[in-house]
């Protein structure tokens, strides 16, 4: 069977989680991998074991035999790179944040559209097996409907003013449009609700960093010391919260941080409905606590044959062997790629336009803290 060609753009974190996740699935090919030079990426190509490798993504998108990309490299890219590689006829994988700004998501979907290619934002965290049991749960009537949803997404990897990455100083938003936005795109796939109107507060704690003359990839900061650094003034937030609507009932709040000393990367969701509620914690995937009034609550253990029918295909182990953050990227491109073969398959994945969503929302956040006031989406 002749397998679907693709070329990966990055050759950080992300480069190499979605190199390992593609070779899962055996009808996928990785043939190129471009970096910001070309020596960079030769040597992570020779660490991935693949033959071609180069310092100007542009080079692979020219093969007509490449038939999707994946855009791993830091945000200020994502537009430049996702719209050439659409104008050369390639489906796209694109990581979150989509763009810098909404009018380029817009382009971006334009573009795609007319293309007639397939195209995913990557917000991975949807297809842990525990969430789409708990998606499909709440479809069910377990929770009733849906009263009080709240949470954190935590991290410490940006907790000292010597910790950086190119995030820093990268866009308007950094913490909210980096992991919050992966907060607000499961609340609202497992809840079924939008967020309506928002009231948010943003605040940066280090108003100065010390930023080392060189990059520094995602996670590595500790293994960095700052002897050669520039003292640089920080706009972007270390920290946001915010309470929100979903529509005339439902209200919540949530909080999100880089700098929660101790907190690896702890996504937290909390689902309260007027029958029961669920409650799912990142850093423990396999469960979801059911909380009860009148009986004992429930610590469930990820066994996909006692979940409805709808989410069973996200698991692909037996109950009780864990399937962590990487097998989330596993279910997403098996998902997307059933799509390149049959561009009539339906589309179980995050799209531009949900891309696009999450940007409106950093717009929403931006404005609502600068204002200090609530702003309808
Ligand atoms: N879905 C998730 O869970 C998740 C997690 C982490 C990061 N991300 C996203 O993935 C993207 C990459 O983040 P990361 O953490 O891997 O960053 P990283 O810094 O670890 O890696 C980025 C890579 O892009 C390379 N690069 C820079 N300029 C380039 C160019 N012109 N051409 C090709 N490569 C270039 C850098 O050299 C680096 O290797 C970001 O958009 C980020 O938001 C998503």
């Amino acid at each position: 069977m002749k397998k679907i060609k693709v070329a990966i753009f990055g050759t950080g974190f992300m480069g190499r989680v979605h190199i390992e996740s593609l070779r899962r699935l055996g009808s996928v090919e990785v043939v190129g991998v471009a970096g910001s030079t070309a020596e960079r990426a030769r040597r992570f190509a020779d660490d991935v074991s693949i033959d071609w490798s180069t310092g100007d993504y542009r080079e692979l998108i020219e093969d007509p035999e490449i038939d999707a990309v994946h855009i791993c490299s830091p945000n200020a890219l994502h537009y430049e790179m996702t719209m050439r590689s659409l104008e050369r006829g390639k489906h796209v994988m694109c990581e979150k944040p989509l763009a810098s700004t909404v009018e380029e998501a817009n382009d971006m979907i334009e573009l795609a559209k007319s293309k007639g290619l397939a195209n995913c934002t990557l917000y991975n965290i949807r297809s842990y097996p525990q969430l789409q049991n708990l998606r499909r749960v709440r479809e069910e009537g377990v929770l009733g409907d849906i009263r009080i949803v709240q949470g954190t997404y935590s991290q410490d990897w940006l907790f000292y003013e010597t910790d950086w990455n190119w995030r820093i100083d990268s866009g308007s938003s950094r913490t909210f449009a980096d992991i919050g936005t992966h907060w607000c795109d499961l609340a609202e796939h497992v809840t079924g609700l939008k967020i309506t109107s928002l009231c948010a507060d943003l605040q940066t704690f280090m108003k100065t960093r010390k930023k080392p003359k060189g990059s520094v990839e995602t996670f590595k900061g500790k293994d960095v010391v700052p002897i050669d650094f520039d003292e640089v003034n920080i706009d972007t937030e270390d920290f946001g919260s915010m309470i929100f609507k979903m529509g005339d009932v439902a209200r919540g709040s949530m909080t999100t941080s880089q700098v929660s000393v101790g907190r690896k990367n702890r996504l937290f969701l909390e689902v309260y409905g007027t029958k029961a509620s669920a409650v799912w914690d990142g850093e423990r995937p396999e469960e979801l606590w059911i909380g009860h009034r009148n009986e004992s609550s429930e610590l469930l253990i990820k066994d996909s044959t006692i979940f409805p029918v709808a989410a069973q295909s996200y698991s692909d182990l037996p109950g009780g062997h864990s399937e962590g953050y990487d097998a989330t990227f596993k279910q997403t491109f098996r998902r997307f790629y059933r799509t390149v073969e049959d561009r009539t398959s339906p589309v179980e994945y995050p799209t531009f336009e949900d891309g696009l969503r999450q940007l409106f929302l950093v717009d929403a956040v931006l404005e609502s803290s600068r204002q200090q006031a609530w702003v309808s989406i």
